[in-house]
């Protein structure tokens, strides 16, 4: 067993987004790719001497071949142990979990989140830090300069490790532990959730139906719906990790999650619908005939958490991006909760969390979580809902009905206009910033605006400040609209419209959302000159 020290592979040096560094899989198989990033990492932290890190994937093609790069990366410079899970399985939040329960430095998480998986799909690696959440900005910054100046890697000439088999393997000096990936992340929810509560909910007959999408929950939703909670055999569907997720994106809404999604408003739905994302970590909920949005599911389980165990002395906050409907905003002002809005992303979170401001967190884009980790949990989040029906013993469609009914309803719905050419995008953005100052009181389709700026965050943490996080406007009767370019995105510019209007607790919450969000939606039109701008008005999707 040699250590092998070669020199630069073929690395573009991309900067590491929010959710680390996403590429074609066939990118990162090019021979030292992986492997520059890996080094990169592992500069910008000061080195692997010494420590321990957890690794696993949501099980994509390439999984498996890029945690044994990885292992021997791991031990070549020198670190002394990594947790793997058993066939190099873990979820985002499993990961998280155990970087927090084992006191680890940080984790690798292989996973390009809802992408496509598969050799013509997607792959990526995130890299989380020792409370558990994602590497925060300066680290970012650091595996990026490294990337740029990286002239070697670190490798172990040896043979791969047996990730079949739980236990304990040696690679050169460093130790492997291959730990089952379920039986952590269970035992934490047995302790947040009334498991007895639940069990009973389905032994009384209840139904449900949870849609893995062929991706790593499969596993965690198995061994707790169906295994610890006595739900039927057959609740958890494409339950079975596949290496491209059964060739369909998984991501958890109602377009990826169309079969799941037809089901639930069919005659025979069962009571209650869930699905999570490749990774893990987004979630959908979904009634009998009733789909709940991200925005709407945040503000209810902060409503309701207290009836959970793990939530019963009530919550110190909740946080919400930015482009997240106020519906939560609502909640927390009635029960005189803390209440904040962060830029897009889940790192902003971090902070808030960590000094025991928030207790819940979430995004519109089906992200929620609480400070049982440092990320978003969509398991989590299936399972909390699940409390709540248990002790409150009304549907899906009766808990939001009683919900606006008391907080009034927030209608929302997310626009995405996908491969825009980024000048026509960039000057939309800059036409409606012109506009910024002098809006107020003027009049867009039929509407007048009351308000308009870029949001600019002011972490009430660390203090640092983040500007450019999306152009706000808000309109006379509670209306809102907001406007950002993705981060995520990968061809041309997704520009991405969030409209809002709020509707009182004594108003009409059984509009559909496109008629309550018209006249947004017609003043976004006017303001943006979307169709002069990028020649046309309809977006790619509807969320
Ligand atoms: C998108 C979502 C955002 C989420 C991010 C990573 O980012 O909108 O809420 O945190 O993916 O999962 P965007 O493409 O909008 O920048
Ligand atoms: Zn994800």
């Amino acid at each position: 067993m040699s250590i092998q020290i070669i020199s630069k592979g073929p690395f573009d040096g991309q900067k590491p987004g929010t959710s680390g560094l996403r590429k074609k899989t066939r990118v990162f198989m090019e021979p030292g790719y992986l492997e520059c990033f890996v080094q990169a990492t592992l500069n910008a932290i000061g080195g692997a001497e010494g420590k321990t890190f957890v690794i696993g994937g949501d099980g994509r093609f390439f999984n498996r071949e890029a945690i044994q790069t990885m292992l021997k990366m791991a031990a070549a410079n020198g670190a002394a142990k990594v947790i793997v899970g058993q066939g190099g399985l873990l979820s985002t939040p499993a990961v998280s979990n155990l970087i927090r329960q084992n006191k680890t430095d940080g984790g690798f998480v292989l996973s390009a989140s809802h992408n496509p998986g598969g050799i013509n799909a997607d792959f990526g690696v995130k890299y989380n830090v020792s409370n558990g959440g994602p590497a925060p900005e300066n680290i970012t910054q650091a595996m990026f300069e490294q990337t740029q100046t990286i002239s070697e890697y670190r490798i172990l000439e040896a043979a791969d490790v047996d990730l079949s088999t739980l236990g304990f393997a040696q690679i050169g000096e460093m130790q492997v532990e291959i730990i089952d990936p379920v039986t952590d992340y269970q035992a934490l929810m047995a302790q947040l959730f009334d498991f007895d509560k639940i069990r009973a909910l389905f032994a009384g007959g209840f139904t449900m139906r949870f849609d893995a999408m062929h991706a790593v929950t499969g596993p965690y939703a198995t061994a707790i719906l169906e295994g610890a909670l006595g739900a039927p055999a057959g609740t958890v569907i494409n339950a079975v990790p596949s290496e491209d997720f059964g060739g369909g994106h998984p991501d958890p809404n109602p377009v990826w999650a169309k079969v799941l999604m037809d089901e639930m408003m069919s005659d025979t739905a069962p009571d209650f619908g869930a699905a999570s994302d490749g990774d893990g970590d987004r979630n959908m909920i979904v009634g009998r005939g009733a789909y709940v949005t991200p925005s709407d599911s945040l503000a209810v389980l902060a409503a309701n958490a207290h009836l959970a165990p793990g939530y019963k002395a009530g919550l110190a906050g909740v946080a919400r991006s930015m482009p997240t409907s106020a519906a939560s905003d609502k909640v927390a002002e009635r029960l005189g909760l803390g209440c904040f809005e962060t830029p897009t992303g889940w790192k902003f979170f971090g902070n808030l969390l960590d000094a025991g401001k928030v207790t819940l967190c979430g995004e519109e884009s089906a992200g929620t979580g609480s400070d049982h980790v440092r990320e978003k949990d969509g398991l989590w989040a299936v399972l909390l809902w699940l409390n709540i029906l248990a002790e409150r013993g009304q549907s899906v469609g009766e808990i939001m009905a009683d919900h606006w009914a008391t907080y009034g309803r927030n209608y929302y719905s997310r626009h995405d206009y996908e491969a825009v050419p980024v000048e026509a995008a960039n000057a939309l953005m800059q036409g409606v910033r012109d506009q910024l100052d002098a809006a107020p009181g003027t009049t867009h389709g039929g509407l007048v605006i009351t308000s308009a700026d870029e949001f600019s965050y002011h972490d009430p943490v660390d203090g640092s400040v983040s500007h450019n996080q999306g152009l706000r406007i808000g309109f006379e009767g509670e209306g809102r609209a907001v406007l950002r370019l993705s981060g995520t995105g990968t061809e041309g510019a997704t520009l991405r419209v969030y409209l809002e209007q709020y509707a009182p607790a004594e108003a009409d919450h059984g509009l559909s959302p496109d008629v309550a969000l018209k006249a947004v939606r017609d003043a976004v039109l006017s303001i943006t000159d979307m169709q002069e701008r990028i020649g046309r008005t309809d977006p790619d999707v509807k969320t």
